[in-house]
């Protein structure tokens, strides 16, 4: 038996451990099976040698990488197309309507997205198909989504739009055969359809935003990353970038802080969908 099972109190343990998660760094483990994440915390907290939750608490506060490690063996790193699907079909049957609606009815042309976090490039163009396939019939609306993120090296992959079997495994086959193409290396090439309207640009969260008057603004598993306060801080900066009656997605593991309700209407809570006042 490890060290780390012999101390360890499951159920008393892991619930100190989602309290810390919550509170800390704005990370909602309840969406995950109990079992996997406490598969996972007990790998960690052996691999520290912590025999005990709070040991292992200790060493997350005073080794910030150790966090990373953490989000990395529960997969959050890991990006896909329409990632949460549910919260994809949410946005676009309630928000992405109602966003084509009121452009509609105010002749405005421009639809502007924000993928802030980008990552390999996955959500940015996720959000380019399901605008492509909102607006088929309406070509005079212009989309466009901006995709940022800190790291140079995701950005260079996420520019050539080259994905492998795993990342595409939640597209549909239509809309694999619409906007995609089988490359002979077995992998999947993002058409130039849907490239067009995707510009990346590397920026820094913490910096000012690069972009105003955003549509909607999706940040979903980087919140986690920071603490509080600089949690705090990016949301005001996501928040000046929205226009009025722009929305704000958060994704199904970030936790909502309370000054947020001051700023925004919740939409939908599960995926944590904001409307800004
Ligand atoms: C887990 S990925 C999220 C990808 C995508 N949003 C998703 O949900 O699938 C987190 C991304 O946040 C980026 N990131 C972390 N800190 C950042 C910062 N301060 N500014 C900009 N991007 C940051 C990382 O480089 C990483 O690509």
């Amino acid at each position: 038996m490890r060290p780390a099972e012999m101390v360890y109190n499951k159920e008393k343990g892991l619930d100190e451990f989602i309290d810390f998660a919550r509170e800390e760094k704005g990370l909602d483990l309840s969406v995950y099976r109990s079992t996997f994440v406490n598969r996972r915390l007990l790998v960690r907290m052996s691999y520290c040698k912590a025999d005990a939750v709070s040991d292992y608490i200790y060493v997350l506060k005073n080794n910030p990488p150790e966090w990373d490690n953490f989000l990395r063996s529960l997969s959050i790193n890991v990006s896909e197309f329409f990632r949460d699907k549910d919260v994809f079909n949410f946005f676009y049957n309630n928000c992405l309507k109602e966003i084509i609606r009121s452009k509609e009815s105010k002749n405005h042309r421009m639809i502007n997205f924000w993928s802030a976090g980008c990552s390999y490039g996955e959500e940015p163009y996720t959000l380019a198909i399901m605008l492509l396939e909102s607006l088929k019939e309406r070509s005079k609306f212009i989309p466009r989504v901006l995709a940022t993120d800190a790291d140079t090296q995701a950005l260079s992959v996420a520019k050539e739009g080259m994905f492998k079997e795993g990342a595409v495994k939640n597209v549909s086959s239509s809309l694999l055969r619409r906007y995609f193409t089988r490359t002979s290396f077995g992998k999947w090439s993002v058409n130039d359809s849907v490239k067009r309207i995707v510009l990346f640009k590397k920026h820094n969260l913490f910096d000012k935003p690069l972009f105003n008057y955003m549509d909607a603004v999706f940040c979903r598993n980087v919140r986690i990353y920071f603490d509080k306060k600089k949690a705090q801080h990016v949301l005001m900066h996501i928040h000046s970038s929205l226009r009025k009656g722009g929305y704000l997605v958060l994704g199904k593991v970030e936790t909502v802080p309370v000054f947020l309700e001051k700023y925004f209407v919740v939409i939908e809570k599960c995926y944590k969908i904001f409307q800004k006042k």
